[in-house]
């Protein structure tokens, strides 16, 4: 079974099928990605304020045009575009929200990268579709472009999590699913660099993971900086991903609509958590399409944990 047939249950089999079709477009244009110009700064600033790689614009370009194509998907939001693409789909019945292309700052260095989509049904207009909670995705997946390219997809209407290897016909076939993740794991993951502008609670936190006092276990620390790519390792081995307020992000760095809503709705299908600090991230009313948010992310024990310590520190 591939991708597209295993959405199909949900409804959603010609949207997924879109996206593994531009996923597998750039798996090839990643693997070759020294054969052809698309190494390096595209030249323009993004809505984030970042200098856009040439393999961001490209992810975008491809998705909004499989996307485009296909009768079910209205609109798109991007983290590469101000404003959401409507397409003239009278009917349709979807919203993709998506990071065409995650860890930008990892694709000149063969680094792991990915692309993350969150998918919410049609309610009133693209914006005000993508402003539901996280609560009310329908499904969520992700792409990680590593040594094999994977997707992971969770339904809204299903338990644990599918897998899905890019196999050499570009297909995406199914390896699991109803996977969960370890009820806790061997990792932190997190930039210390920032440590000094956390909230003291959270080295506090980190603190508690290395001395081994969160259920005697003592962690490694592992940090890609592709936030799909530590992620992915979390699912697998357990564990938590961090990424704490910090003084040049005081609200977090990850956008919550397309990084950390669809990871967060993985999580909890795969009996891990997600949360803001103090919230459940799946909670969160987003006020503007590219908002930011904290994110802690991973097994149930090291997330709860967290939540316990920030919210007792008031
Ligand atoms: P993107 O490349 O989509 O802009 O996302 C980059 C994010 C995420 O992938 C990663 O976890 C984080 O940036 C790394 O941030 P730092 O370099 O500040 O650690
Ligand atoms: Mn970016
Ligand atoms: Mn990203
Ligand atoms: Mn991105």
């Amino acid at each position: 079974m591939n991708a597209k047939e295993f959405a199909a249950a949900a409804g959603l089999g010609e949207v997924i099928g879109a996206i593994a079709e531009a996923s597998a477009e750039i798996a090839t244009k990643i693997r070759l990605a020294g054969l052809s110009d698309i190494y390096g700064a595209a030249g323009a600033v993004n809505v984030q304020g970042e200098a856009q790689q040439k393999l961001d614009v490209f992810a975008n370009d491809v998705m909004i045009a499989k996307l485009g194509a296909v009768a079910e998907c209205a609109a798109i939001v991007s983290e590469e575009d101000d404003e959401p693409v409507v397409f003239d789909h009278p009917g349709a019945k979807f919203v993709a929200i998506f990071d065409p292309l995650d860890g930008s700052s990892n694709i000149d260095v063969n680094v792991n990268v990915g692309t993350i989509v969150s998918i919410q049904a049609v309610k009133g207009d693209a914006t005000a579709t993508a402003l539901q909670p996280g609560t009310a995705q329908v499904a969520a997946l992700y792409v990680v472009y590593g040594p094999s390219t994977v997707m992971v997809v969770a339904l809204a209407e299903k338990e644990g999590v599918a897998f899905f290897t890019l196999d050499d016909k570009g297909e995406f076939v199914l390896t699991a699913e109803g996977v969960k993740m370890p009820e806790q794991g061997p990792y932190y993951s997190t930039n210390e660099a920032n440590a000094a502008s956390w909230p003291a609670v959270y080295r506090e936190y980190v603190a508690t993971l290395v001395k081994g006092e969160l259920g005697g276990k003592a962690y490694g620390a592992r940090y890609i900086g592709s936030l799909v790519a530590d992620f992915h390792r979390t699912i697998l081995k357990g564990g938590v991903f961090l990424y704490p307020p910090t003084e040049k992000a005081p609200k977090g760095k990850l956008r919550l609509l397309y990084e950390a809503n669809p990871l967060a709705l993985i999580a909890e299908k795969a009996d891990g958590a997600a949360v803001n600090g103090r919230t459940r991230i799946l909670e969160v009313v987003a006020e503007q399409v590219h908002e930011r948010t904290p994110l802690i992310v991973g097994s149930k024990r090291e997330v709860e944990a967290l939540q316990q310590m920030v919210l007792k520190a008031g």
